[in-house]
């Protein structure tokens, strides 16, 4: 048996996105279950995990990386077991590729089993062989894993799995399966005792949140879901990702302004501006569609924040199909987005599409549309100078040990002088120095805001 009489140690790295980072909390929550102690230096850890992600094909080459340098730490830690996991194993193709090129891979899953995770550890301790086992799909969501959390007072809570959109470009329905909600009482339970643990905030995630329920009973939807979770006492903040457009319904549009704990914040990708691109993405909604959807929640959510994706580049998009994302970009003066150069996914419908985009214009687009963000971002900050809003301090500052850094209800970054105790508090900020991806402030005492918490970050006039 290896691994016998020896420290349990491991390491980590998780890449893509929050689901997965939800996933490598339960793996870890797993293993320390099992005695296990994390451990950053790879070259000393007994198991390394990469739980990986596929979205685009530079996601692939860095897991690829990195799975390569292993096999030279394997040189000096002949015991080290490697297992990967994730998005990527969804694919038979990878799994063959690995299988066939990459023998310092020890035990492979996918996303349907992490569940798996300690009984296959388990039977490759015993046995030394390689253990791969994928399953193709599933359709319940293990409950009650052991979850080790990266932060005592936030946390995310997952309430659904996979995605029925098949999005042309997207490879997600087919490495994470159909969509499978949790049962509404579990995601309750599951907060009440984060809070009671302490937590403050809450991120409920799905690929389409807006679509919860769908597959259960008739009143389960995600506008009742947030109802029921912001009669949690103690819960000071709820957040969620990610909204897809063609689900946002007026219900969730009034939940989110009915409901004092749900943050005034949401990302809605829109990918693209061109109802004729949209089509061909088979996203379900036109550029009418979007600008009706912003301004409906502009109306009703008090100082709303607006975030989203954007691809460019497209099979077939033409200047002209780009102009209209850069004119619906300005229409919705989002407050920020990511934005993403079209990535082939063998497998989706996309990857077969006449009209590639050449790299040289996708790259001259994607600036194009980085320029227009980010003067729009900019002036949007400029509305927080001088207000003093509610902050969920979170961490030091990376680049200066004496500031700290949170965020407010609209998910905005901001700087401050403060000390580790403020970590996981409410604090209130007076922004002093609003710039284009950040916001610098003071603490101010509580007293001098009336001690009233602002929630939808409004300015306090100075002499009320
Ligand atoms: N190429 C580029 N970007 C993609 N995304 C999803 N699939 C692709 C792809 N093939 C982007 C979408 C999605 C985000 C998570 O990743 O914008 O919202
Ligand atoms: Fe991918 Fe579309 Fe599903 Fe989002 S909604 S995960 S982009 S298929």
């Amino acid at each position: 048996m290896k691994h016998f009489n020896k420290k349990l140690t491991f390491f980590i790295k998780t890449f893509g996105c929050a689901m997965n980072e939800n996933d490598s909390e339960k793996l870890s929550g797993m293993l320390k279950a099992l005695g296990y102690v994390e451990e950053n230096d790879i070259n000393k850890v007994g198991l390394v995990i990469f739980n990986t992600c596929s979205i685009r094909e530079n996601a692939d080459d860095r897991v690829f990386g990195n799975i390569g340098a292993i096999k030279t730490v394997k040189k000096t830690n002949p015991d080290l077991i490697l297992a990967v996991c994730g998005c990527m194993m969804q694919q038979p193709e990878i799994v063959k590729k690995i299988v066939r090129t990459y023998p310092q891979v020890d035990l492979v899953f996918g996303t349907h089993n992490i569940h798996q995770f300690p009984e296959l550890l388990n039977n490759f301790l015993v046995n030394g062989q390689r253990m791969i086992e994928v399953w193709e799909d599933s359709d319940a969501i293990v409950e009650d894993l052991p979850t080790d959390r990266r932060y005592p007072f936030k946390a995310f809570v997952t309430i659904m799995n996979g995605c029925n959109n098949f999005c042309t470009y997207c490879i997600v329905p087919y490495t994470r399966g159909r969509e499978v909600s949790r049962q509404p009482g579990k995601i309750f339970n599951e907060v009440q005792a984060l809070v009671a643990d302490g937590c403050v905030e809450v991120t409920l995630l799905g690929q389409n949140v807006n679509s919860y329920g769908n597959d259960l009973e008739k009143d389960v939807n995600f506008a009742n879901l947030l109802r029921k979770l912001n009669t949690i006492e103690n819960l000071k903040r709820i957040r969620f990702m990610t909204s897809h457009p063609k689900d946002l319904t007026d219900a969730v549009i009034e939940a989110i302004a009915d409901c004092d704990k749900v943050c005034n914040y949401i990302h809605l990708p829109i990918q693209s501006g061109s109802t004729r691109i949209l089509k061909a993405m088979n996203r379900k909604y036109t550029q009418e569609d979007i600008i009706n959807r912003v301004q409906k929640m502009k109306d009703r959510i008090p100082d709303v924040a607006i975030t989203t994706d954007i691809i460019v580049g497209f099979p077939g998009e033409t200047e002209e199909d780009f102009m209209e994302t850069l004119k619906v970009i300005k229409a919705c003066k989002f407050d920020s987005a990511f934005t993403f150069l079209y990535s082939i996914r063998t497998g989706t419908p996309a990857a077969t599409m006449e009209n590639q985009i050449p790299e040289e214009i996708k790259h001259d687009r994607i600036n194009r549309c980085l320029e227009v963000l980010h003067q729009i971002g900019h002036d949007i900050n400029q509305n927080y100078q001088d207000r003093v809003v509610e902050v969920l301090v979170e961490e030091t500052s990376r680049n200066n040990p004496d500031r700290m850094t949170g965020r407010t209800r609209t998910g905005k970054l901001v700087i401050f002088e403060g000390d580790l105790s403020d970590i996981g508090k409410q604090v209130m900020i007076k922004i002093t120095d609003a710039k284009t991806f950040s916001l610098d402030g003071k603490k101010i005492e509580q007293e001098e805001t009336d001690g009233r918490i602002n929630p939808y970050d409004d300015p306090v006039p100075e002499n009320s």
